[in-house]
């Protein structure tokens, strides 16, 4: 008896909060749990053939997770003894991210940015592996010199023109924010480079793993750096690329005041160090000439948080609701927003949904701290967690409120003999 007086409760409940969400529609997202217990993940990319998982730890592993999340005992990559990263969990320096090459599964390869030390000097390095059974080839495609411990970049991945785009941080003073690379035109840091991995070239008798594609911006100008795609990044934790528009997009992290969305433009000026969002830092002339390209949204440091986690234009199709919006969260806060593309970019909140308009295997809470995004093989969105090492997918909310356990196993003749109660209650009254 008593299993019917809380089905009773239960479905009273129901009722109210259907009336509820019936007169306020609710724009939300679920979280279903795939996986936990991942030491520091960062990024994970799908195999598009067998459908396997390929997980980046910070600390240098590249694990393999079976279609149905099932781990497998030998990793796809260890570079634990490669990558350059203390105990300390606020350290932001490791493995950050992998890219499955386009015809991954006919050449097996993979590239990797992560930061390592070489001769006692620490470098941003993006590396080429070729994955064997037995065993791992790895060239080291570029190697750039860090100043300090934090702004690493952290993003390589494939634009739809099939180049690698990699965003290099600012490795410049924290200190003194007068020394910053990003404005220069002879150095990588504090840029998003764009090369051709397909193509070797060989550059004043030395081999190169790349070649500089004829259309980068600053091809043939003295003074620059071919490989520079745009200029004037601080942070560019998390980039992606829109596979519907090719568009390339990346959340800058700010320092003392704003947090930025840019949407990348060959031979644009982001504006670091002169401009953080749109508050002139420093007064300084170099690379004037190249205005700064504003960010497509910023907010200032407070109720979003402090650290933008750039994530992905929806291109999946179970949130139909979310196709072609902007999403992306923020490290700190751990909240995601959405915003809707066009000439206003407009920024929307978007809350977890209340547990009950999620489905009972989507009902899990995020933990500290929203480290990254990635999307699998259908476009649907993953995120993932620093402090529980977790990688949530999202999911659309119900249409209609639903409870879960004991209530859902009793005979539908049951709930709607307790329908039909309520029902003639509130005729009743
Ligand atoms: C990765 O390599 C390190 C160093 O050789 C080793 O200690 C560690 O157990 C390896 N990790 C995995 C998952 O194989
Ligand atoms: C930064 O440069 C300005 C002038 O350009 C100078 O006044 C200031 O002291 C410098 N700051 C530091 C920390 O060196
Ligand atoms: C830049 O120069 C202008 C005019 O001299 C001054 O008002 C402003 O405070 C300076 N900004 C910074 C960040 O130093
Ligand atoms: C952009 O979206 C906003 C909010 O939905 C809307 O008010 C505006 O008209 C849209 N602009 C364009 C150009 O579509």
């Amino acid at each position: 008896m008593e299993v019917y007086i809380m089905c009773f409760r239960r479905l009273l409940i129901v009722l109210i909060v259907t009336l509820e969400s019936m007169c306020k529609s609710e724009d939300c997202y679920c979280l279903r749990k795939l996986v936990g217990d991942i030491d520091s993940p960062v990024f994970v990319e799908q195999d598009p053939v067998n459908r396997r998982y390929y997980v980046a730890q910070q600390s240098g592993v590249v694990h393999i997770y079976s279609k149905d999340w099932e781990k497998e005992s030998k990793p796809l990559v260890n570079l634990t003894n490669d990558v350059h990263i203390s105990n300390n969990i606020w350290d932001e320096r490791g493995l950050l991210s992998i890219a499955l090459h386009p015809q991954f599964h006919s050449n097996n390869l993979i590239f990797t940015y992560s930061i390592r030390l070489i001769n006692g000097k620490e470098y941003a390095v993006v590396s080429k592996l070729e994955i064997r059974p037995d065993l791992l080839k790895e060239d080291i495609i570029l190697a750039i010199e860090q100043a300090n411990q934090k702004l690493n970049g952290g993003q390589a991945l494939f634009g739809n023109d099939g180049n690698l785009y990699v965003s290099i941080g600012d490795g410049g003073s924290l200190d003194n924010k007068n020394i910053s690379f990003a404005q220069s035109s002879l150095s990588l840091l504090g840029k998003i480079l764009r090369i051709n991995i397909d193509k070797t070239e060989v550059v004043d008798d030395h081999l190169l793993f790349y070649s500089v594609p004829d259309d980068n911006p600053f091809v043939g100008k003295t003074s620059w750096r071919s490989e520079i795609f745009a200029l004037g990044a601080r942070n560019m934790w998390r980039c992606s690329v829109d596979k519907g528009t090719g568009y390339l997009y990346c959340g800058d992290v700010g320092d003392t005041d704003t947090e930025e969305i840019n949407l990348i433009k060959s031979g644009k000026n982001y504006g670091w160090n002169i401009f953080e969002g749109s508050v002139a830092k420093i007064n300084r002339t170099k690379n004037e000439a190249i205005a700064n390209e504003g960010p497509i949204y910023s907010y200032s440091h407070g109720d979003m948080g402090h650290a933008v986690v750039g994530g992905y234009v929806y291109r999946g199709k179970a949130f139909s609701s979310l196709f072609g919006q902007y999403i992306f969260g923020d490290y700190v806060s751990g909240k995601l927003f959405r915003l809707k593309l066009n000439e206003s970019n407009s920024k929307y909140n978007f809350a977890q949904c209340t547990q009950n308009k999620c489905p009972c295997d989507a009902r899990d809470k995020p933990g500290k701290f929203l480290q990254s995004f990635s999307t699998d093989n259908e476009g649907e969105l993953l995120i993932l967690t620093k402090q529980k090492g977790e990688i949530l997918k999202l999911i659309p909310p119900l249409s209609a409120v639903t409870t879960c356990g004991s209530c859902q196993l009793l005979p539908s003749a049951v709930v709607l003999l307790c329908t039909s109660v309520i029902v003639t209650m509130l005729y009743s009254i």
